[in-house]
């Protein structure tokens, strides 16, 4: 890779489209007869999500939460903040919450507490990313596209300092980039 603010591309355009795909096909088949909710957490889900919906062969509803817990920090500060919550009501729904990544756990931890805590019919969370190396609370995806190494990774919606979102690919920031903590 020629560009020296990356390490590698970890995840090529190919190998995403292909795993996005299959989770689409797994979706369609495991909510037959029902119309989900898709809600996107955004910023970070909003790549993965638009691509994910699109292989959905069914009725969806779409809706969009911003949740912050990291700021342009790189590292968790424990609080999950909802900045922007659902347009409708989700109480008799099957939801299905897109993320981006599974890193600590904490905020997909807390909202789904808290939608859960509406009574929808069912709820699930769909990760593009699961990072289990990081995870500090009890935390599982129900639907996984990639299981990944503890790298600084952006692209595909993650960034780094609000950068990077709209890279094709996942790649592996290089340390001088970031100093070298993550
Ligand atoms: C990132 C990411 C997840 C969360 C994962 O969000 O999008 O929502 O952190 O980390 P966790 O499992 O340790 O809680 P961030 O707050 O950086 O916002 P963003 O989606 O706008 O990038």
């Amino acid at each position: 890779m020629k560009d020296s603010k990356f390490e590698k591309v970890l995840l090529d355009e190919g190998t995403i489209r292909a795993r996005v795909i299959e989770l689409g096909l797994q979706l369609t088949r495991d909510y037959a007869g029902k119309t989900p909710t898709l809600i996107c957490v955004l910023r970070g889900a909003s790549s993965f999500f638009a691509d994910l919906s699109r292989e959905i062969e069914l009725p969806i509803f779409e809706d969009f939460i911003a949740i912050s817990s990291y700021g342009d920090k790189t590292s968790t500060s424990g609080e999950v903040k909802l900045v922007k919550d659902v347009a409708e009501g989700i109480e008799g729904k099957d939801v299905v919450l897109v993320e981006d990544i599974v890193d600590s756990g904490n905020s997909m931890k807390y909202i789904k507490e808290l939608f859960a805590a509406r009574k929808p019919a069912s709820i699930k969370v769909c990760a593009f990313l699961d990072k289990p190396s990081r995870r500090t609370v009890d935390f599982q995806a129900d639907y996984v596209g990639f299981t990944v190494p503890d790298e600084f990774l952006v692209g595909y919606g993650l960034d780094y300092g609000q950068r990077f979102r709209n890279l094709k690919d996942v790649r592996v920031l290089a340390a001088e980039v970031y100093g070298g903590k993550k």
